[in-house]
């Protein structure tokens, strides 16, 4: 069985070829570098670079894993939450090449997709799962890959955002996490105190802005280095995401605790997590850096789960785009 899975929610267009067990027999990811001179993704510009893109990409993947398009068995696409004109790129191809082919179609949740690149790995449920990136921080519950109930969320900034928006203010450009994580590695994380928003750990809750408008007002005042700045928001952050998650997972008596996003490429999370995993003989699952951030084979992986939940899923020729998801129930199909 061979399944093509395309991603384009936001700035990154990426494309994967799948076998059954979620193995990928080939994967290309563009990440649009053009929106770093704009200080944040220019919704136009990457619609637009998404287009010009990605028939490219699928026929590069095509070509390196020997596969002809023909002999795709199943197609599937991000359908949503994301920016829509972005998704619409990848979703109207996507469904146009399985209605010509008539082949089997799958709109996938970006959520759910990013907790599915642990699908392949030996997670073992009752699990609580971390979703942290640049548009979501969220922590679920799941007794099955189908069973992933939300827990809390973020009631102003992301995760990834308040990281983004640090590092715009200290003019180190964007996407800030991955700048401000290799800075924080030469500072001091307890130089400077920084607030702990929501920081009950009991509640499975965010907010970054106040950490943010603090970081701003600790910059604005001078006399503090970007190294130190950086460790001391680091650390914020990551106490917070850790702590809270790994709260929810004694609570849950969790067997495993899956983390995703971009942010679950940071080397001080990964670390703490790892860290707490011991400690309590708790499983934690992190994913290889180039698939924390968007990326094409947790859309396939998530559509091959929701294939194994009921092989005859399907998603209609009209599913459509979607900017937000509203629920309390994750799952891997979104229309
Ligand atoms: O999951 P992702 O690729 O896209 C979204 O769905 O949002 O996440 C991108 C986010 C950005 O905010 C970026 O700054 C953050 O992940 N990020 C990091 C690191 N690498 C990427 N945040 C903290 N530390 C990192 N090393
Ligand atoms: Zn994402």
């Amino acid at each position: 069985m061979r399944l093509l899975a395309v991603e384009t929610s936001c700035d990154d267009s990426a494309v994967a070829l799948l076998d059954e067990q979620g193995n990928a027999l080939a994967e290309l990811v563009y990440t649009q570098s053009v929106h770093g001179g704009h200080g944040g993704v220019v919704p136009e510009i990457a619609s637009r670079l998404h287009m010009t893109v990605l028939p490219g990409l699928i026929r590069e993947v095509l070509e390196r894993s020997g596969t002809s398009l023909d002999s795709i068995d199943v197609f599937a696409a991000t359908a949503g939450p994301g920016l829509t004109g972005s998704l619409l790129v990848g979703l109207s191809w996507t469904k146009a090449a399985a209605f010509a082919l008539e082949k089997p179609f799958l709109g996938i949740n970006h959520l759910s997709a990013h907790l599915h690149i642990h699908h392949n790995s030996s997670v073992e449920f009752p699990a609580v799962a971390l979703l942290a990136s640049g548009g979501h921080t969220m922590i679920f519950h799941m007794t099955s890959w189908q069973k992933c109930v939300l827990l809390g969320t973020t009631r102003d900034d992301a995760a990834g955002e308040a990281f983004d928006k640090t590092a715009k203010l200290m003019g180190l450009g964007y996407p800030g996490g991955r700048i401000i994580d290799e800075l924080a590695e030469k500072g001091d994380s307890e130089s400077i105190p920084l607030p702990h928003p929501l920081g009950n750990k009991r509640l499975p809750e965010f907010s970054f802005s106040g950490l943010k408008t603090a970081v701003r007002l600790v910059w604005e005042k001078g006399g503090v280095s970007e190294k130190d700045l950086s460790a001391s928001f680091r650390k914020t952050v990551c106490d917070l995401l850790v702590s809270k998650t790994m709260y929810q997972a004694g609570k849950l008596n969790a067997r495993s605790v899956l983390v995703a996003g971009g942010v679950s490429a940071n080397s001080l999370l990964r670390s703490a997590f790892q860290l707490e995993g011991e400690k309590r003989n708790i499983n934690i699952f992190l994913p290889p850096s180039k698939h924390a951030m968007d990326n094409a084979v947790m859309v396939g992986r998530a559509a091959l789960s929701a294939l194994e939940a009921d092989p005859s899923a399907r998603s209609s020729a009209s599913c459509n785009a979607f900017s937000r998801w509203h629920g309390k129930m994750l799952s891997p199909l979104s229309c």
